[in-house]
């Protein structure tokens, strides 16, 4: 669940002032560990290794991509040399050749070469990319699935801390991350080292050692350069990154909340957040901007410096005799060759330093270890089990404020049982330890006389049917909302399910019927009807245990009362935990715990408690009252 994070909540005046950002620690210390230097390098590698694995189920067409990739560049660099072929040709026939021989005395051969390489360089470089496409992709896909599976494993604790928009931007730049880390390796980095090795060896073979000892010196004070500017600009972009999710958080928290916005006329506040959230990132993006052209600045001049020192060379060598026209022509091109390339090189180490951070971060997220996980050894609830206890369970979401203390009690097979008592004594907090969304710190939690830490969670969940306090909707239609309690139920057995709870001429009286849209988080339909669909829904489900979270809180007395007639009905055969803020709604129960202090302070049926004259006969007194005045 989103919810605004109004920690440091400070009136509309100071508001204006004042930096307002509340970000989770969560977040925070992953962002940190994420990006500290200290073991920057390590991490990279550690990015790197975590994506072979992706890589070698591919091995054929990893192969066959690096050879054609070997032979895009070979081609690439016999285009130069060719070149130098026919200059050199035309340049020693040119003066003995008359007009009308000229057509008979073309280098057709060489001609044809330049031209079959040329096109060969595309044909093996695009055919390369189709193949490796297939690896890419799937890596991305399977990656990304990954994630997702293992977000649904987290505990509510993690889901609850996160900001939504901050945890899709961080998978959207991840799973890119990875993309392009797969492609920039495999279609810039080796390709552009393979190329740079055979020109250097070539020139060092050909010529002079100082045209290979200059182009060499060019490249390393050029990857030099690169490196240092880069790391010094990753501070940068990191910022630039950090503030884009949380400008995304701020906006799409905002977005979810449109009601609450509305309510308390706040659309000038949520746009100054807002406001404050992007201009920091503005800010940022443009420190990024020109530190960006003081980085092409210099790669620029290290490259145009070198190809004149060697271009000064080149003539000089030619007009001495020591070297041909075509070598001229040939140098040249090879310069131009191996430098467009490595202006690329230094955007690509940049975007693979990005890619790297931004991967390691969806790593990370599938580093962090559930709060809660099956034993290894865990086994299955029999899907007929019934009956639960609950025995000596203590339990605190933080250390210092203790919810359940000591807290026993047990639900027999087919029992109704209800659970009362005020608001925030931990009724629902029950629920959530029985479906094990938490895990008591003492004692234990039995179903059908099984502890549930030795259950799979899974068979554990599929036995309880839960009514929430708070049913959330998915944006769908209606009938896809119901259906999601059995994805495989039939129209007769949705309609079965609807009618049980009354929301059939509910659904009749709609235009349009089952198809109609609920809308995000279902807030386009009432309350009450959203609690009988969550009813429909777990009705649906049909599970051995059912557990009603005040679920008919938001319901009018008359459909309450219809309500409770088909529930009673549906629990006769099942166990029931029945949590209800109303008592008039549980006054039939089997029998009646009343919860105070995080312990059992009374029970018994509705008689035997009124009788006790205690907690439980009080809260009845005070809710007879309004309806007597
Ligand atoms: N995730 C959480 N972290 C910290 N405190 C929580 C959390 N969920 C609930 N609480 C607190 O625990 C207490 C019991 O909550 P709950 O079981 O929902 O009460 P209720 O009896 O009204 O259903 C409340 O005071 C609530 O503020
Ligand atoms: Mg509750």
């Amino acid at each position: 669940m989103v919810a605004l994070h109004y920690v440091n909540f400070k009136p509309k005046w100071a508001a204006q002032t004042e930096r307002f950002f509340v970000f989770n620690d969560a977040y925070l210390t992953m962002h940190d560990t994420m990006y500290g230097s200290i073991k920057r390098e390590s991490a990279d590698w550690r990015v790197i290794k975590s994506l072979l694995p992706y890589l070698l189920q591919f091995k054929t067409r990893v192969a066959f991509a690096l050879a054609l990739l070997i032979a895009a560049k070979v081609s690439n660099v016999w285009v130069p040399i060719t070149l130098k072929h026919i200059i050199d040709y035309l340049d020693a026939t040119i003066n003995s050749v008359t007009p009308t021989q000229a057509a008979l005395m073309l280098p057709i051969g060489w001609l044809l070469t330049y031209g079959i390489l040329r096109f060969s360089s595309v044909l093996f470089g695009e055919l390369r990319d189709a193949i490796f496409g297939r690896v890419a992709e799937r890596t991305v896909t399977t990656v990304g699935l990954n994630v997702f599976e293992h977000l649904h494993k987290l505990d509510l604790e993690f889901h609850l801390s996160r900001k939504t928009g901050g945890l899709s931007r961080d998978i959207e730049r991840g799973t890119s991350g990875v993309r392009f880390l797969l492609r920039a390796v495999v279609f810039s980095i080796v390709p552009i080292l393979l190329e740079v090795g055979m020109v250097i060896g070539i020139l060092f073979i050909q010529f002079d050692i100082l045209f290979a000892a200059i182009t060499l010196t060019a490249i390393i004070v050029y990857i030099l350069y690169s490196v240092w500017v880069t790391e010094w600009r990753t501070e940068l972009v990191r910022t630039a990154n950090q503030k884009d999710s949380q400008a995304n958080a701020r906006a799409i928290d905002s977005l979810l909340n449109f009601e609450t916005v509305k309510y308390f006329n706040n659309e000038h506040y949520e746009y100054q957040r807002y406001a404050l959230s992007l201009a920091e990132y503005e800010h940022s993006k443009v420190k990024n901007h020109l530190s960006l052209a003081a980085l092409n600045i210099g790669q620029a001049f290290i490259i145009s410096a070198s190809i004149l020192a060697i271009m000064f060379l080149a003539s000089s060598h030619t007009l001495k005799g020591q070297m041909t026209l075509g070598d001229l022509a040939m140098i040249n091109a090879f310069m131009i060759q191996v430098f467009i390339p490595l202006n690329a090189l230094g955007f690509i180490y940049r975007e693979i330093k990005r890619s790297l951070a931004d991967t390691e971060n969806l790593f990370s997220l599938l580093k962090i270890k559930p709060a809660i996980s099956d034993k290894p050894n865990a086994h299955e609830l029999a899907p007929t089990a019934d009956g639960i206890s609950f025995e000596n369970v203590s339990f605190a979401y933080q250390t210092t404020r203790p919810i359940l203390k000591d807290l026993s009690f047990t639900i027999a097979p087919g029992e109704t049982v209800a659970i009362v008592g005020p608001s925030g004594s931990g009724k629902s907090t029950i629920t959530r330890l029985l479906l094990r969304f938490y895990e008591a710190q003492h004692g234990n939690i039995k179903i059908g006389g099984q502890d549930i830490r030795d259950l799979t969670q899974d068979s554990v969940r599929s036995v309880l049917g839960v009514v929430p306090q708070e049913a959330v909707l998915f944006n769908d239609t209606l009938y896809e909302n119901i259906r999601y309690g059995y994805p495989k139920a039939s129209h007769e057995e949705i309609e079965h399910a609807t009618t049980l709870s009354y929301l059939h001429t509910f659904i009749k009286a709609l235009p349009d019927g089952y198809q109609t849209k609920v809308g995000e988080r279902g807030l386009k339909v009432s309350g009450g009807e959203k609690q009988r669909i969550a009813i429909a829904r777990t009705i649906l489900k049909a599970p051995r245990i059912f557990i009603f979270d005040e679920a008919t809180s938001s319901l009018d007395s008359a459909s309450e009362q219809a309500i409770l007639n088909a529930l009673t009905s549906i629990a006769q055969n099942h166990t029931t935990l029945v949590i209800a803020h109303r008592l008039s709604t549980i006054v039939h129960s089997d029998r009646i715990l009343v919860l105070k202090d995080g312990t059992i302070a009374e029970q018994g049926d509705h008689e035997a408690l009124l009788q006790k004259k205690g907690v439980y006969a009080e809260l009845w007194a005070l809710q007879q009252m309004p309806e007597q005045c």
